[in-house]
Parts: structure tokens; C-alpha cells; sequence
């Protein structure tokens, strides 16, 4: 009767997580209809937000960036790039024809967890400090003495009102940065004072998003890069975007009739996007509810703890994971390039699977039809993620009139190529995309499921290395003072 009695609850517990499965992929279910919808709903909320400040979630923020590097910039220039899970310094030596060639590069070191809740003048001097110290022991190396100010390219991953293309105050905090003290105040002023407190002589050249410097970088090898997006920690794209479609600053002139917008797509909203219980519990939880909602749901920092939240559930509602761990409670405890390697186990018995539920959340001696249920929560939540990020991308390229759908379809014409379509390169970077081989793969695969087999071989999305330390380094340069770039 025991034995009996257990069977029977097990295969209840079963029944019970099988329900839960079905209704986490129903909730994030992406058919291509509803991906449209997206694609709609990011190019009307573009319009928006370039119509009038405040006009929309997406602040499509000026960046005063409105020429792109050439290739032909020169020079020794620096580069600072801050608001991930790391950050690093670079110094790169330009020569014109696209040389970039880095001199050299401080290690990715992460940000001390205390000071990404600090006050600013801590945060800033312990940068400036590993700033100091790269400089001089690069220059103690370098044969070449320096003979003009150094000048910085300073990538600052947050969004920022600015107010030239060197300066710019924090609107916000996102990534689980809170350094209240910062708000509001000028990012570049506060690196500036710290550089100065430290006696180095540098400048800050340049203040920028990432999004920003993966464009630079882009266009720096392909002119044909219209626009970056990261896909890291935080998810963002930037596009170079007309002066006169920018309605809310009108009278902005630049002699190349363009400029680069920071959407920070990663507030992005809309009633269309597939939202579960789950993803209303992890914004409640999280230190800015109702913010960056497109961001909770594609990027790095917040995959893991949505695949989380549904094995909690599951472990909760049956004892097919034994009782329910402690570990499940513990928020972010499941990174996202453990969920990675879970999701891409390969081996027969998904034994990374099972090590990394045991190591990292205690649970353990789970059968393999368990396992590949964790697998499977996996790809849900990748799935999603990935083609709500290709919803956005396309969003961007409808906006731009780079989708295919203001040419062919109304106009009775014989072929794409002769007329609107143009080779239109999309600058991508962030580790989620190089390092996620599903998310990779789903993207791509619904860029071309929503663009259509005539489209799609038009839209080329290109990896960027470092384009955000990189790119910085090279917009310094050709924002530079002493700017020795021909052409431009
Ligand atoms: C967050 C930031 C944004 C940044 C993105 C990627 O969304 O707000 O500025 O570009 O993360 O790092």
C-alpha cells in the first residue's frame, strides 16, 4: 500500500509539473502573428519617443554622436568602458585603414559588489585608481613617450540625458547599479574629478552607451552598420537615425543630416509582448519594478532567475526535485551561463545538467526525465527572449524603412534588389549572444521568419569584438581635440 501510495503521488507530481511546463510555453508562446505585433508596437513607441520627451517608455536619447568613424582616424587614445558585470580600461593605437590595434588591455575586472551600491565618490575613485595604474605601467612600456593630453573614450552603460558628446547626467540606474548620490548628476564630470584627485592628466574626449561604441566599431569596418544592439547584462540598441525625424529637437543640424539615438530598448512595453506570472513576480521583487520590462525578459541578468522561479514553482507543487531547497528562494543564485550550459548539455545523461542543480541549487538525485524537463524551461525562456530580441531588431529596421515594407509590397515591382532594398549591416555584441548558442540560433532564425525569405538575405547582423571599449577609444579619436583624423 506504501509503495503503492507513492507511486501514485509521484506520478500526481508529474502531472502537476507537466501543467506548469504547459503553462510557462503557453505564456511565452511567439508565434510570428504576435512577433508582428512587436515589430509594430517598437516602430510606433520609436516614433513616440523621438516626438516629444517623455512621449513614450523608450527615451531615444540623443547621443550627439553624428558622424561615425571612417577608418582613417590616428592616434593613441584610451577607453574606459563601465556598466556591466565588469569593466576594463584599453589603449588603442589607431593608423588609419581601419588599423585599430588595441596596445593593450587591463583585464575585465569585476565590479566590487559593494561599490555598485556605494556613493559615487568611492565608485569613481576606485575606477580612476585602476585607471592611474594601467596608464602608468603602459606608458613605462611604451617606447613612444606620450606628447599630447591623453584623451579617454569613457563608456558609461546607463541611460544618460546628454548634454554634449562629452558630458551628460544618469537618468536612472539599471542592472542592479544604485548609487543613489549619482542621479542626476554629470557622469563624465564625476570621472573627471576623480582623474584629477588621482593627478593623472586625461580628458574625458568622449561619454557614451555601449550600444554607442558597437556602432562606432561597426561602421568603423562596414559602412553599411545602421545599428547596434547589446545583448549582455542589460539588452540596448542605438541606430543612426535623420535629424528631421527627431521632432522633439527640432532645429538640431548636422552636416551629415544624421545622428546616433539611444533607444534604451530595454524599457520598451507594450501589451503584445508574452508575459507570465513569473516575469510580474520578478519585476515586483526586483529594486525597479514597472522599468526596463523588455530588458526582464531578454537579457543575461534576469534569463537565469525567470528559469528559476519556474522550478521553484514546479519543486514547490510536487516532489518530483525531492523537497524544496533553500537555494530555490535565493534570488539570482541561477546565473544565466549556468542556465547556458544546462540548456546545451549534450552528453546522453545531461550530467552538466545534474551537477549544476546540485551545486548550485542543492537538489539532487534527479531522474533524467526531470533533468530534460529543466532543460526544456530552458529553452522556453531562451525562446522567448531570442525572438522578442529579433522582434525588436526588425522594429528598428521598419522604423529606418529597412524592413522591405514600404517598397515592394505596395508597389508593383519586379524585384527587391533594383529598387528599395539596401545591404543593411546590424552591429550585435554582449556575451549573451556570443556565448548562448540557442539564443544566437533563435534570433537569427526569427529575424528570418519575420522578414521573409526575400528580406532577410538583405539584413546582415555582424558580431562586434569589444566594440564597446573599442568604439569608444576610436569616437575619442575622432572627437579629439587635437584630432588628427583625415577626412571624417
Ligand atoms: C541597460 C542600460 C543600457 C545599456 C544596456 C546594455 O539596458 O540601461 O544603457 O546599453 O543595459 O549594457
Amino acid at each position: 500500500a506504501v509503495m503503492v501510495g507513492r507511486r501514485v503521488r509521484r506520478r500526481r507530481g508529474w502531472r502537476r509539473v507537466v501543467r506548469v511546463l504547459e503553462e510557462v510555453e503557453d505564456g511565452c508562446a511567439t508565434t510570428v502573428g504576435r512577433l508582428r505585433q512587436v515589430v509594430d508596437a517598437m516602430a510606433v513607441e520609436m516614433h513616440a519617443g523621438l516626438a516629444s520627451e517623455g512621449g513614450s517608455k523608450l527615451k531615444m536619447l540623443l547621443t550627439y554622436v553624428h558622424n561615425l568613424p571612417t577608418g582613417n582616424e590616428r592616434g593613441t587614445y584610451y577607453a574606459l568602458d563601465l556598466g556591466g558585470t565588469n569593466f576594463r580600461v584599453l589603449r588603442i593605437h589607431l593608423e588609419g585603414q581601419r588599423s585599430a590595434v588595441i596596445q593593450h588591455d587591463l583585464d575585465r575586472q569585476p565590479i566590487p559588489q559593494n561599490l555598485m551600491t556605494s556613493t559615487s565618490e568611492e565608485l569613481f575613485d576606485f575606477i580612476a585608481t585602476s585607471l592611474k595604474e594601467f596608464v602608468e605601467k603602459e606608458e613605462s612600456l611604451s617606447e613612444t613617450s606620450q606628447v599630447k593630453r591623453r584623451e579617454l573614450g569613457f563608456t558609461f552603460s546607463f541611460p544618460v540625458k546628454q548634454t554634449s558628446s562629452s558630458s551628460g547626467n544618469l537618468i536612472k540606474w539599471t542592472k542592479g547599479f544604485y548609487v543613489e548620490d549619482m542621479v542626476g548628476r554629470d557622469v563624465s564630470e564625476c570621472l573627471q574629478q576623480a582623474i584629477s584627485r588621482k593627478g593623472l592628466d586625461m580628458r574625458v574626449a568622449v561619454l557614451i552607451n555601449d550600444t554607442v561604441g558597437t556602432l562606432a566599431l561597426g561602421h568603423y569596418h562596414d559602412e553599411d552598420t545602421v545599428a547596434a544592439v547589446v545583448f549582455g547584462t542589460g539588452t540596448n540598441a542605438c541606430y543612426l537615425e535623420r535629424t528631421d525625424a527627431i521632432i522633439k529637437c527640432q532645429g538640431l543640424l548636422t552636416t551629415s543630416g544624421s545622428t546616433v539615438v539611444n533607444m534604451e530598448w530595454g524599457n520598451f512595453w507594450s501589451s503584445h509582448l508574452p508575459r507570465t506570472s513569473y516575469d510580474i513576480d520578478l519585476d515586483s521583487d526586483s529594486p525597479n519594478p514597472n522599468d526596463q520590462g523588455f530588458e526582464k525578459m531578454i537579457s543575461g541578468m534576469y534569463l537565469g532567475d525567470i528559469v528559476r522561479r519556474v522550478i521553484l514553482q514546479m519543486s514547490q507543487e510536487s516532489d518530483v526535485f525531492g523537497p524544496v531547497s533553500s537555494k530555490l528562494h535565493v534570488p539570482f543564485i541561477l546565473r544565466t551561463p549556468l542556465m547556458a550550459a544546462m540548456h546545451e548539455d549534450d552528453s546522453p545523461n545531461l550530467k552538466e545538467v545534474a551537477r549544476i542543480l546540485e551545486d548550485t541549487l542543492e537538489i539532487s538525485n534527479v531522474p533524467r526525465h526531470i533533468r530534460k524537463l529543466v532543460v526544456k524551461i530552458c529553452d522556453v525562456v531562451t525562446h522567448r527572449a531570442a525572438r522578442l530580441a529579433a522582434a525588436g531588431i526588425v522594429g528598428i529596421l521598419k522604423k529606418i524603412g529597412r524592413d522591405g515594407s514600404s517598397g515592394i509590397r505596395s508597389m508593383k515591382t519586379k524585384s527587391v534588389s533594383q529598387n528599395k532594398m539596401r545591404r543593411t549591416v546590424v552591429a550585435v555584441e554582449g556575451s549573451l549572444y556570443t556565448n548562448y548558442t540557442m539564443f544566437r540560433e533563435y534570433m537569427n532564425e526569427a529575424i528570418g521568419e519575420i522578414l521573409g525569405d526575400e528580406i532577410a538575405p538583405y539584413v546582415i547582423i555582424k558580431v562586434t569584438e569589444d566594440g564597446s571599449g573599442i568604439g569608444a577609444a576610436i569616437l575619442a579619436a575622432s572627437h579629439s581635440s587635437s584630432s588628427s583624423v583625415d577626412g571624417g
